[in-house]
């Protein structure tokens, strides 16, 4: 793991949005854990010392309704992707200290005290709700066991949220004609007693709280809003097995949102457990707090849990940095309509280098604005500003160095030069304070682009002719920008720039613990320079067409496909019927007309097989045939059925039962 500068005591905690452990990592994920990534390797090159966790997010209804579905536990399901996360964040280098698990003994324990504190302190209370249950299972129906009308809108919603209509939050008991998801069958509402948490008290002090705290502020000004307009109390247990048990009570556990975000907590312990420190220093005693995450999870993090933590007597987050959504190809970011792209499948098996993207979701926008993917917009920023600008700099210098010197060149470094570097690294510090990230890579970006003007001007490749002395000058100097440049861009490109820090002669792996102060201290002449590579590759259009169609693919095929209930199925009469006779309708070789007894009855159908099977072969065979289908003309032929057939690849193959079954027998 991250060997640290200096062994003081973490001055600053920093956590990302957990992961829920439930799916696959996409590129949206990383709009939380990127950028902060980058903040606290921003902070390190300061000489701060951050405390950097995060873990995953292992409770909730859909966590248990995927591992039903996939014929796993609830556990089971969420090691998997528990790992499958790490996995990600080691290969994108995104390097938490600690990594942990909203499943640990810790976190049920530290969640316990939480919610006995609100008790005590009657900030959670005990009332009789109506909520969905299903007669046919026989059990209660938490959020997304129901789907039903949304009381708001009328769209069809499922029990926590209108995700097809007005996009309201649905708290247990609101949604209307409830129906159960496992069984498809009506629901019915039946009382019970749930626990609240008393948010309504907590108004005054989130006004004062979100007055003061640090953050991006479009997070805190729509968390104001909220506050203004209106708090309710929110019901914060569900009829689970799987999660953290509500004190007291063996058939509830507390909310995914209770125990989630207590994970921080959680995961601060385990990590101090491991190196003498005191947890407390932040959660107690008034350590900053940042917390990390998407736009998507403002409420959470603005008003439930910094009142949790109030209630509970517990310290306050300092800050909340919230980034905009990540978009793709403008399209809102969508899983089930195709709009994803996934970090393993589509990026890294694609062979791409997790440093660009890295770069991308760092520099393509302000932080708190929306954010595009597109390949298209990808390849052109790699292109232009990677390869071009940076990249070909550092790449010019070394070889020049390479080639002339074997060396870095003596000779006196222009002050401009100094100068600059120390202009930028005041700048990016304050662009990292600020949460602006785009910035920071725009000033680096812009030292870059001053090196390559410095370097042209200077044409070093005629100097070295005419005047060896002053090209050593230049080169040297443009040797110290390219060792700032690797200093500086460290946080954003980790991986590139310890492979350009070691072409330079340096212990690549250095340059993550440098600090800013670093890229100040003048190289010393003498140092080998290595035969440089290249940094970075072109990406080609051959490459964006090739993902293009990837992600057209993806999204063509979900567009058509949909879900059917099982009452839906039910609507279909499909039966087997026994081939009487067959011929060849004129006019159309692929089509036959085939009489069919159908048990009760002898039915016409036209069926697209006549390419491939010759009548005689057919006769006395047993078919599959759906038959409520509306009649339909063929070449002047009613056909009164539909024959079911595989279709390989435009063949068709006729199914039959696997042994007679008769005529007319139903298949379900
Ligand atoms: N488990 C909750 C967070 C609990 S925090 C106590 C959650 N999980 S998530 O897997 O859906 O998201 C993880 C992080 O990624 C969150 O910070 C979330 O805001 C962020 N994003 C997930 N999809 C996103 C986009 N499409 N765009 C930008 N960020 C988004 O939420
Ligand atoms: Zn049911």
């Amino acid at each position: 793991m991250r060997e640290q500068g200096t062994n003081s005591e973490r001055d600053v905690l920093v956590t990302c949005g957990l992961p829920y452990a439930n799916g696959k990592a996409h590129i949206g994920h990383l709009r939380t854990y990127i950028p902060a990534d980058i903040y606290v390797r921003v902070l390190r090159k300061q000489g701060r010392n951050p405390l950097f966790v995060c873990g995953s997010d292992t409770h909730g209804t859909p966590i248990v309704i995927n591992a039903e579905k996939e014929g796993l536990t609830p556990k089971e399901l969420v090691e998997i992707y528990h790992s499958h996360f790490q996995e990600i964040f080691r290969k994108l280098n995104i390097s938490f200290d600690y990594y942990g698990s909203t499943d640990s003994p810790t976190n049920h324990a530290r969640t316990h005290d939480i919610v006995m504190r609100n008790m005590n302190a009657g900030y959670i209370y005990p009332k009789k709700v109506e909520l969905a249950y299903c007669p046919v299972c026989d059990r209660f129906l938490p959020d997304r066991y129901v789907e039903g009308i949304c009381p708001h809108c009328g769209a069809v919603a499922r029990g926590d949220e209108c995700d097809q209509g007005c996009g309201a939050h649905l708290e247990p008991g609101e949604i209307k004609e409830p129906k159960c998801k496992i069984c498809g069958n009506s629901a019915e509402y039946r009382e019970q007693e749930h626990f609240f948490f008393r948010l309504s008290a907590f108004r005054d002090f989130l006004l004062d709280y979100l007055d003061g705290v640090d953050g991006t502020p479009h997070a805190i000004n729509y968390a104001k809003e909220w506050v203004r307009r209106e708090l309710k109390d929110w019901c914060i247990t569900r009829n689970l097995e799987w999660g953290v048990r509500f004190p007291g009570r063996d058939d509830l556990v507390v909310y995914v949102w209770v125990d989630a975000p207590i994970g921080y907590i959680s995961f601060t312990e385990e990590w101090c457990e491991g190196h003498g420190e005191d947890w407390k220093g932040f959660w107690m005693n008034g350590k900053p707090i940042v917390h990390f995450i998407g736009l998507d999870i403002v409420y959470h993090h603005c008003i439930f849990w910094p009142s949790l933590l109030k209630g509970a007597g517990y310290g306050l987050p300092s800050a909340i940095v919230a980034s905009g959504m990540v978009k793709i190809e403008d399209k809102t970011f969508s899983k089930s309509r195709g709009y994803v792209v996934w970090v393993e499948d589509d990026y890294l098996k694609n062979e791409f280098d997790p440093d660009v993207l890295r770069y991308y979701i760092a520099s393509y926008t302000s932080h708190t604005k929306d954010l595009n993917f597109s390949w298209k917009m990808f390849a052109e920023k790699n292109n232009q500003e990677l390869v071009a600008s940076l990249g070909n700099f550092i790449h010019r210098t070394l070889t020049f160095a390479y080639r002339n010197f074997g060396a870095v060149p003596n000779g006196n470094i222009d002050d401009e030069i100094m100068e600059k570097i120390s202009k930028t690294i005041d700048e990016v510090i304050k662009a990292n304070e600020r949460y602006e990230f785009k910035q920071y890579c725009d000033l680096v970006m812009a030292l870059a682009d001053f090196g390559n003007s410095y370097f042209q001007k200077g044409e070093p490749w005629k100097k070295v002719k005419e005047d060896e002395a002053r090209c050593r000058e230049i080169i040297k100097g443009c040797l110290q920008l390219c060792k700032a440049l690797c200093i500086l861009f460290e946080p954003v490109i980790p991986s590139a720039m310890e492979r350009a820090f070691s072409m330079m002669g340096f212990d690549g792996s250095d340059v993550h613990r440098m600090r800013f102060d670093d890229a100040l201290v003048e190289l010393e002449s003498g140092t080998k320079i290595l035969k440089p590579t290249p940094l970075f590759r072109r990406i080609e259009d051959a490459d964006v067409k090739r993902m293009e169609n990837i992600l057209n693919e993806r999204i063509g095929k979900k567009e058509t496909k949909i879900e059917i209930t099982y009452e839906d199925f039910k609507k279909l009469d499909i039966r087997v019927g026994v081939v009487k006779d067959v011929e060849r309708i004129k006019g159309a070789n692929r089509l036959l007309k085939l009489n069919v007894d159908m048990g009760d009855e002898v039915r016409t159908i036209v069926a697209g097989i006549g390419e491939c099977y010759r009548p005689d072969d057919l006769i006395g065979r047993e078919v599959i045939v759906v038959a409520n289908m509306r009649p339909t003309k063929f070449f002047g032929v009613v056909s009164e059925g539909m024959l079911l057939a595989v279709d390989d690849n435009g063949t068709p193959i006729i199914i039959s039962p696997e042994r007679r079954a008769g005529a007319g027998k139903r298949v379900k």
